[in-house]
């Protein structure tokens, strides 16, 4: 039984299987049709944090599978009512699949070892493989072929930073990442990413403009991540010379993507002008998360796989 904890679960013949599925999906579904791949399956969502994309796009799309899903909020008390190989064990008992958002990466691990059906990442403060997925789906609906470009993510190295170099190293897209002083990757880090991908193109830097130069697609997200409110104040300082602004997509080539996972501060990290602009595929991005997770779903659960 597989789960989805990271990208490293998945080699790059696995994601190009997913996008594969994800494509024939995603144009049955622009012609009207949906194929119900998995009638009858029940997925739980179980969240410790707030979502709007991650969300619906997994019940969307599980509904157009032909599933259902059940939502399972922090009032189900996992972890808390019960011990969390308990809930794992009942839970996977009633549904054929977990999404887990959890506060701690730890959490899924836990879970997922006393899970007898398989579990999904939706977020923890770890990574967001999920949203990578969706991210690479997008950067290839606009460029033929993928090896050799560049994404440039600029702000901090966060859970979507992280599975957005992970996915990069997969597929031969060339990864730069410019965050300040104490926000960039660990050593450990870069070493475990060195590890998943012998063959990553790593540019760690705290240059943003040295970052976007020649890339393809220029990607941030929010300097302060759900858990982290109380640095707030101190983050906004720190990351003021990161914003994606008019002036630093003016250091990338013209026709670079600007992409964000979304929600966005507008005025933090990135301007209303940047992410209004014909450039901005942000909307696109999210829309691909549903279509992206029914490839996951169909490849982990169904007949495609
Ligand atoms: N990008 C993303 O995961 O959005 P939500 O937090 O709304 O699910
Ligand atoms: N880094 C953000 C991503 C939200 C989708 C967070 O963890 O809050």
């Amino acid at each position: 039984m597989r789960h989805l904890f990271s990208i490293n679960d998945l080699s790059s013949a696995e994601i190009e299987r997913i996008f594969a599925i994800t494509q024939d999906l995603k144009s049955k579904f622009e012609q009207g049709v949906r194929e119900p791949l998995l009638p009858g399956r029940v997925m739980a969502l179980l969240f410790e944090k707030p979502s709007l994309r991650t969300r619906v796009s997994f019940e969307a799309g599980m509904s157009h599978l032909g599933g259902s899903s059940l939502f399972l909020g922090e009032d189900v008390g996992w972890g808390s009512r019960e011990s969390i190989a308990d809930f794992g064990r009942v839970l996977s008992q009633f549904v054929d699949v977990i999404v887990v958002r959890a506060k701690a990466h730890q959490k899924i691990l836990d879970l997922a070892e006393h899970s007898t059906c398989p579990v999904i990442n939706g977020l923890t403060d770890y990574c967001h493989p999920c949203q990578a997925l969706a991210d690479l789906y997008t950067v290839r609906e606009h460029f033929a072929a993928m090896k050799g470009l560049k994404v440039a993510y600029v702000g901090d190295a966060n859970n979507v930073a992280r599975s957005l170099g992970e996915i990069c190293g997969k597929l031969g897209v060339k990864f730069a990442c410019a965050a300040p002083n104490g926000y960039q990757f660990s050593d450990e880090e870069v070493k475990q990413l060195r590890q998943e991908s012998s063959g990553i193109n790593l540019q760690l830097t705290d240059d943003p403009k040295a970052a976007v130069k020649d890339a393809q697609a220029v990607y941030t997200d929010v300097w302060t991540s759900m858990g982290q409110e109380a640095e707030r104040e101190v983050r906004r300082k720190v990351f003021a010379a990161y914003q994606v602004n008019e002036s630093l997509m003016k250091a990338a080539p013209k026709d670079a993507l600007f992409m964000h996972c979304l929600p966005a501060n507008r005025g933090e990290e990135v301007t209303d002008g940047v992410m209004d602009s014909q450039n901005s595929v942000v909307v696109q991005q999210a829309g691909n998360r549903m279509h992206v997770q029914k490839g996951v779903l169909a490849w982990l659960l169904g007949s495609k796989a």
